[in-house]
C-alpha cells in the first residue's frame, strides 16, 4: 500500500502576526513549507506529497517547490488551491490523492521540524491495522475548563492531566476511512462545528483512534516565540 501526506498550507497565520502567508515564512532561509515537505518526503514510505495552498498562491508555491525540491529524492509534489478552514483544505487536498494510496498522512506546514521517526511511527502503525493515528504528547501544564469571559473567567473543572495529551501531526489514515469522515462531516467546516484535526472527524464516526508517541520537535509555529524555537531547534542541528 502506497503512502500520501497532505499538507495543508493555506492559512494566513494571523497569530503569528501580519506579513507573508505564515507557510512561506522563512525559517534559516527556507520556507516553513520546503522544511514541512522535506519532513514528509524524508521517510521512504511517502511517494507523493499533496500541498495545500493559499487559493491566492498556488502559483507562487508551486514555483517556490520547484526551486527547492526536496533533495535527491523520487517523492513526487503536487500543489491544489485550499479553502477557508483547515478542514477545507484538507478535503481539498484529499481529493488530489490517487486511489492506488491505501494510507494517507496529514501534515500541518505550520510543523516543519517534525523528526523522520516520528513519521514513520505514525504510517508503521496504519500500516499494522490501525484507521487512525495520532502523534501526542502528555502536557506540560495543568489545564482548566473555564467560561470563557471578558474578565476573570470562572473554572469549570481542572481534567486530569494524566490522561491527556496534546496532538499533533502528521496524523496517518487508511485513505477510505479519512475519506469517509470528511465527505459526512464536510457541511461542518463552514458551520463553526468543524473539527481542528482530521483525528476529531473520524471519532465522530466511531472509528477507533490511536495515539503514538509524539515528538518535541512536532510542535506547531502558532505565535511569534515557536519561530525563536524552531530556529534555534535548526541550529542545533546544523551544529
Ligand atoms: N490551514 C489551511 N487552510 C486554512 C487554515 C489553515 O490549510 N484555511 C493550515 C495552515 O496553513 C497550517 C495548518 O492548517 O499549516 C494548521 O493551522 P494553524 O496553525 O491554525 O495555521 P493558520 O490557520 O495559518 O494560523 P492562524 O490560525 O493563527 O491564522
Ligand atoms: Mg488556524
Amino acid at each position: 500500500a502506497r503512502t500520501a501526506a497532505v499538507i495543508p498550507a493555506a492559512g494566513r497565520g494571523v497569530r503569528l502576526g501580519p506579513g507573508t502567508p505564515k507557510a512561506l515564512r522563512a525559517l534559516s532561509g527556507t520556507p516553513m513549507l520546503v522544511h514541512a515537505v522535506r519532513a514528509m518526503a524524508a521517510s521512504r514510505a511517502v511517494s507523493l506529497v499533496v500541498v495545500v495552498a493559499p487559493p491566492d498562491g498556488t502559483a507562487e508555491v508551486r514555483s517556490l517547490l520547484d526551486e527547492f525540491p526536496p533533495a535527491g529524492d523520487r517523492t513526487e509534489v503536487l500543489v491544489v488551491p485550499g479553502g477557508e478552514t483547515r478542514q477545507q483544505s484538507v478535503r481539498l487536498g484529499l481529493k488530489a490523492v490517487p486511489d492506488d494510496y491505501g494510507t494517507v498522512l496529514v501534515h500541518d506546514a505550520a510543523r516543519p521540524l517534525v523528526p523522520v521517526d516520528t513519521v514513520d511511527a505514525v504510517v508503521a502503525a496504519v500500516r499494522e491495522g490501525a484507521p487512525a493515528v495520532v502523534p501526542a504528547l502528555p502536557l506540560a501544564d495543568t489545564v482548566k475548563q473555564v467560561q470563557p469571559a471578558d474578565g476573570p473567567e470562572p473554572v469549570v473543572g481542572t481534567p486530569d492531566r494524566a490522561v491527556l495529551r496534546a496532538v499533533q501531526t502528521p496524523q496517518g489514515f487508511d485513505r477510505h476511512t479519512l475519506l469517509q469522515a470528511h465527505e459526512r462531516y464536510a457541511h461542518t467546516a463552514l458551520e463553526g462545528e468543524g473539527a481542528t484535526d482530521c483525528a476529531g472527524l473520524v471519532e465522530r464516526m466511531g472509528v477507533p483512534v490511536v495515539v503514538v508517541r509524539g515528538h518535541e520537535e512536532a510542535f506547531k509555529v502558532t505565535r511569534p516565540l515557536d519561530l525563536v524555537l524552531a530556529e534555534a531547534v535548526l541550529a542545533r542541528r546544523r551544529a
